[in-house]
Formats: C-alpha cells, structure tokens, sequence
C-alpha cells in the first residue's frame, strides 16, 4: 500500500490529528488496520468498531487492540443488538472526528448518542449507501456537523467501484460456489461505478450479461456497451447467477425470486443486505439448508427447485472474499485519511452539510499512486494551459484556428508574447507564424502578413488569424468574410451545443453546462498534478 505508506511518513511530521479522538466504523480487515495506523501516526486516538458484522476479521481486530493501542469494538457474526452496542462504545469517549462506511454510526450518533453530538466537528463517508443516507439527513436538517462525501471522488468511484467491487464481488461469488462462469447468464442489477465494473468483468469470464436498472440513462450507457437491458421481472427466468450492486431494497423480490431457475445463485454487492429481500425468499422456501458449502445457503422452493443465497444477502466480496485488495484501498484510504486531514484543519469554515472532497486532493492520490508505480503522464504545455483557461478561442481544425489560438491569447504556440500583427505589419524574426486576416464583408480573399510576401500562400506552420475587432471565432464568419458578433465563443463543433439566447443566425456552439463543469473539473484537476509535480520535482 504505497500511497498509505507514504502519507505515513507525511502524517508523522506533519500529525494533523494531534489531540483529537477519531471514531471510526468501518469494515474490519487489514487494509482497515493501515488506516487506523496512518490515523495513529497523524496523533489521533482512534475507536474502531465494525461495518459489518459479517465481514470482520477476529485476528485484525484484536492486532489493532494488542499492538496499535487502538480501542477495538468488534467481535465477527455478532447480533444487531451487538453490533449496535459496540458503535455505540466506539462513540462513547466523545469523538472529534468521525469515519464511516455505510452511515450506521452517524446514524446512532443523531439517534442514540445525542449528547455526544456538540462535540463533533466533521467526519467523513466512505460509501455510497453512506453518502445518500447523509445527504437526506442534511436535506431535513437532521445533520449536525459537516462530512466529507469521501466515497464521491471520480478516482475513488472508478478505483474502488468499478475495478474493486468489479473483481472481488466475482472472487466472492467463486469462492463460495466455484460455479464456472463461462457460458452463464449472469444479471446485475444496477449500472452504477459497482455494478458496471461486475458487468464488465464477468462477461471478461465468458458470461452472458443482462443489466437491469431504473436510471434510463445508466440503462442507455449498458445498452450502448453491449450489455441485454432487461427489467427483473423478464431477466428472473433467465439468470443462472444474480448480482445487485443498487444501494436499493428489495431489487430481488419475491415475484422475481418464484420465477428463477433451479439452482439459481443470489449475492449481494451493495452495501446493506436490503437489496435481496431475504425474508421473502425464506417464506417461499420449503426448507433451508445453511452453509451447504461456507457462505451458501440452499433454499428448497419445494417444486423440485432450490435457489442458493450467498452471505446471507451480505455484502458478498467481504463476507465470502477478503474485500477489496490492498492496491484498491490503498486509493480509497488515502484519499479519505488525505480529505480528513483537510477536514480536521477546516471545521471552523465548513457549514453543516455533506461536501466534496477538495479536487486537488482526488488528483494528488491518483498521481501519487500512478507515480507509485513506475507511471508518468504528459504535462500541460504553457499553450495547452492557456488554452484550456481561454473561453475565446474555436476550432484548431484549419491553420487559421491556430491562428485563432494564439491571437485570442496574444502569444505564439510557444507561449511567446506575438502582439497583435496590423495589416501590413511584420512578425518579428524569431516568430515563425504568420498572419491572416479575414476579409471584409463580402469579400473571401485573405491577405498574408508576416514571413510571406502579400498575397502568397504561406508554406505551413501555424498562422495567427487576425479578425476584425479581434472577435472571438464562430463558424458563421469562418473564411466567408461575414462580420463576426459579438457573443458567446464557438466551442468545438460537435462537443457543445447551441445556447439559449444565441441571436437567430448565430451557429456558434458553446460548452454546455454539463461540459463545462466537466471541463472545468478536468482542468483543475490537470492543474493541480501539473502544481504538485512541480513541487514534487523541486
Ligand atoms: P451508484 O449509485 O453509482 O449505482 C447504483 C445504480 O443502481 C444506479 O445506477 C441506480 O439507478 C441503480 N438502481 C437503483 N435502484 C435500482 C433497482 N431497483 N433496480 C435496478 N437498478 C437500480 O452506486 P454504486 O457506487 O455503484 O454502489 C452501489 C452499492 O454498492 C451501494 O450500496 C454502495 O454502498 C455499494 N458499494 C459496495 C462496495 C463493495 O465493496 N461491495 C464498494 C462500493 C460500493
């Protein structure tokens, strides 16, 4: 776990939680145990109490209790009364901090520990069961304390959903059946950032996949991927192996579960074990034989077929598998160890709420893990970041788009201050670009200024455009001499798309708002691994 290592060393110095008392709820298992060390190494006292009763690994928990000074509240199998008592317990010295996974100790906190609750200052999330839970709570004003949605980060999402639940859901389905997967009709239930990393591995194993969902456009995207969209009522005669990765309840129910097909296999991926409705199931069956192979138990429908349910309907990659592994946690715990260090010097500003991890933070975690690994990426040129924060500037299609480029930014490609060329007006020397001019109205003529004689077709290189009144490029005046508007700036055609208010006539295209803020997002990402590249390298 290299990232995690490295914050180890920086949390030691730097000890972000020095003095405070963190209480944590979170899945027992080794990676777990990195986390509370970090936290240690940070100067916190950590509580720990179990996630998931299911999931806890015995020899984790009292390693933490023996060795790392870390007051454990946690015992594998127990009850909903004891799994209950030990958050509370994790609660009971008073936490500055808190982390979860799924929202149960918020929960409890808001519920049953009350008094505790002045003392908070913020916490985080880890899931997206978690992250729903809290958002709800802040809409009615439940909430008292600002959290940090740490599960919501596009690297946390792709890393720990798509390629973590993706391959240890499987790992967690084989283990239990060693079912051969090649050739079966496997249905998933939920395309999110879980479900969609399933999918995609399972049919890597030569299954037959159909997707069920209730988003239309998750639903178009598995469509468009190649996947058979079904609802459950028409996939339940069809699955061999069932799969749900919603964060919903009852997505498996009974009217599915009398439809399915003699040794039909049920897990669960999501977090809570609401998605198949296991009561349902035992009201259906004749009888139940439990742990006909660890984690399997058999459900007899009395009608010559028996249908198997993993882990109880638990979070299958944790209870029949070992979770994530490290290199997935190692991710997902940074960036939340990273985010509540963030959190710890920032209560006083945060209002009560749920909040997105800081951008900078996401991009910092991905680059130290890819450096980790031996992996470097491009960098931004000064153009490219120039042009990347310029909302004037078209097409680079044509050479005049370059030109477009570098007039709209006053500089070269190289980054090199060009000035504006007049008509008639030499660049200078070292500045190999040349003008170009559009024409007047009317006219489709271009004049060439700069390295050429007027009149003649420039040899290649980029050439700046010059337009009247140095307007910002948009189609309608592109090579044909109209008079450019003034107004919103062309995007790229076929990326944006027409605006309300655009005059009649305009064809300027722009970033739509979902772009822009993806644009945006992008760019603040590229420019804080460009900042902390830089520092790293000074
Ligand atoms: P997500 O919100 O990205 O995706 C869930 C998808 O399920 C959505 O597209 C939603 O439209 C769909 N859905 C909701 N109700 C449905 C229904 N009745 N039928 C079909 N589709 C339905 O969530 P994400 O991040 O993929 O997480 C899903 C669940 O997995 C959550 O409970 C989350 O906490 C859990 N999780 C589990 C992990 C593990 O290690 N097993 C790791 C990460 C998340």
């Amino acid at each position: 776990m290299p990232l995690m290592a490295g914050l180890m060393q920086r949390f030691a110095v730097q000890r972000p939680f020095e003095g405070l008392a963190i209480a944590a709820c979170l899945h027992i298992t080794a990676e777990t145990a990195m986390m509370v060390r970090l936290l240690r190494a940070g100067g916190a006292a950590v509580s720990l109490a179990a996630s998931n009763p299911l999931s806890t690994q015995d020899d984790i928990a009292a390693a933490l209790a023996a060795r790392y000074g870390t007051a454990v509240f946690a015992r594998a199998g127990v009850d909903r009364r004891g799994y209950y008592r030990h958050i509370e317990q994790a609660l009971a010295k008073g936490p500055d901090l808190v982390i979860d996974d799924g929202g149960d100790l918020v929960n409890t906190l808001h519920t049953r520990s009350t008094a505790l609750l002045p003392g908070v200052r913020g916490g985080c999330e880890s899931t997206t069961t978690g992250v729903i839970r809290l958002r709800r709570m802040a809409a009615e004003g439940a909430l008292a304390f600002p959290v940090i949605a740490a599960n919501d980060t596009a690297a946390k999402r792709l890393v720990e959903g798509t390629c973590g639940t993706g391959q240890s859901a499987i790992d967690g389905i084989l283990r239990a059946t060693n079912t051969l997967l090649a050739g079966k009709t496997v249905v998933v239930a939920g395309f999110g950032a879980s479900g969609r990393g399933v999918a995609e591995r399972v049919r890597g194993l030569g299954a037959q996949v159909i997707v069920t969902e209730v988003d239309p456009v998750r639903a178009l995207d598995a469509s468009l991927r190649g996947f058979r969209v079904l609802p459950m009522t028409d996939a339940a005669p069809l699955g061999e192996v069932f799969v749900t990765a919603t964060g919903n309840r009852d997505v498996i129910a009974a009217e599915h579960m009398s439809q399915m097909r003699d040794g039909a296999i049920l897990a669960n991926a999501g977090h809570f074990d609401v998605e198949i409705d296991v009561r349902a199931l035992e009201n259906l069956a004749t009888a139940v034989y439990q742990d006909v192979r660890p984690h399997v138990d058999a459900y007899d429908l009395g009608d010559g077929r028996t249908v198997l349910l993993l882990a109880e309907g638990r979070v299958v990659n944790l209870v029949a598998a070992e979770g994530h592994p490290p290199e997935v946690m190692d991710l997902a715990f940074g960036i939340e160890a990273l985010a509540l260090a963030w959190l710890a010097g920032n209560t006083d500003k945060l209002e009560v709420g749920v909040h997105d991890v800081p951008a900078d933070i996401d991009a910092e975690a991905a680059r130290l893990v890819l450096a980790a690994a031996g992996t470097s990426i491009d960098a931004l040129t000064a153009a490219q970041q120039a042009y990347l924060e310029s909302w004037r500037i078209g097409s680079l299609a044509s050479g005049r788009g370059h030109g477009l480029f570098a007039d709209a930014l006053g500089r070269d490609l190289e980054g090199r201050a060009c000035g504006r060329g007049r008509p008639g007006q030499r660049q200078p020397r070292d500045q190999p670009d040349r003008v170009h001019e559009v024409a007047p109205p009317g006219g489709r003529g271009q004049r060439e200024h700069g390295g050429e004689p007027d009149g003649q077709a420039p040899r290649g290189g980029p050439r700046i455009a010059r337009r009247p009144d140095d307007e910002p490029h948009h189609e309608g005046d592109s090579g044909r001499g109209q008079q450019a508007d003034r107004g919103p700036v062309t995007g790229h055609p076929g990326v944006g798309q027409q605006v309300p208010g655009q005059r009649a006539g305009r064809r300027g295209l722009v970033l739509g708002q979902p772009e822009r803020e993806q644009h945006g997002v992008l760019q603040e990402r590229v420019r804080v691994g460009q900042r902390l590249g830089s520092e790293q390298d000074g």
